[in-house]
């Protein structure tokens, strides 16, 4: 399958996991964040795209797709984790998974409101269990992240979990969203594929990947803008002349071994 975006680290495909991800071979760590299937998308497109309905709050466009409907099933997580020697996947109190020692915390420092205080992943590390604070409370965010996705992880809390996972070279992450986890696999400098079902995140993410190393944190404010600036075009160029001459390199293959 023709990848969406692809560079030295990251490959991201648009589409189905359960399609792409048996045509994939293993990785070291499966690290992704699955749909809770609480129908977070549907809310926020209720809310206007505002987060907590505030007026100061920054408009976010999040129409509802219904990818929050339902939790994966337990053959798809379970095709998923044989993918993979090691796994770590956010939300998994939602899901069905074998009993661990090795859960993480994440507490969003978010204070006294109704929102849940913490999310939880289920890992299958050899690890006591461990706490990460990071404040992720509305446009409140340590790191200034530019918030893009209705249930964007931060870069550090995925950046930590890869360190947690230890000496892991490929990551899949078959539920990217906005492509948190193939940014903190390449700012690592290991190897990601990520697979998502929208293309408007295939399309954030793909941003996200193209953005050097360095220029993130001052340059992701233009994030959720529409690509269609000069330099983004000539790298969407840049990637569809690579295809064309490794599809033209397979043909010229088949040609010859089919006359002898
Ligand atoms: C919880 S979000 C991931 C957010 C991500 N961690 C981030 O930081 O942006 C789950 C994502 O999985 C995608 N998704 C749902 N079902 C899918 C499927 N069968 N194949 C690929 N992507 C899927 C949804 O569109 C959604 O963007």
């Amino acid at each position: 399958m023709k990848p969406y975006y692809q560079d030295e680290y990251v490959t991201i495909y648009h589409g189905d996991c359960r399609e792409i991800v048996p045509t994939l071979g293993r990785f070291d760590l499966l690290l992704t964040d699955p749909p809770y299937g609480i129908g977070v998308d549907r809310a926020m497109a209720k809310q206007g795209g505002t987060q907590y309905g505030k007026a100061a709050a920054a408009k976010r466009h999040y129409e509802a797709s219904g990818w929050d409907d339902a939790t994966p099933p337990r053959w798809l997580l379970d095709m998923l984790r044989d993918h993979a020697e090691k796994h770590i996947v956010w939300g998994g109190n939602y899901f069905e998974l074998p009993p661990s020692r090795g859960w993480l915390v994440w507490d969003k420092m978010n204070g006294d409101n109704a929102f849940a205080d913490c999310e939880l992943a289920w890992t299958s590390l050899d690890i006591a269990v461990r706490k990460r604070e990071h404040l992720w409370k509305g446009m409140l965010r340590a790191g200034k992240e530019e918030r893009c996705h209705p249930t964007q992880k931060p870069l550090g809390l995925l950046t930590w979990c890869i360190g947690l996972a230890g000496d892991v070279q490929t990551i899949l992450d078959p539920f990217a969203g906005s492509g948190t986890t193939g940014r903190a696999a390449k700012d690592l400098g290991r190897k990601a594929v990520l697979i998502e079902r929208e293309e408007r995140y295939c399309e954030i993410a793909a941003r996200r990947m193209w953005q050097g190393v360095l220029d993130f944190g001052t340059a992701n404010s233009a994030l959720c803008v529409k690509p269609n600036g000069r330099k983004w075009r000539m790298e969407h160029e840049r990637v569809e002349a690579r295809h064309r001459s490794e599809q033209w390199m397979d043909d010229q293959h088949k040609d010859d071994r089919a006359h002898g």
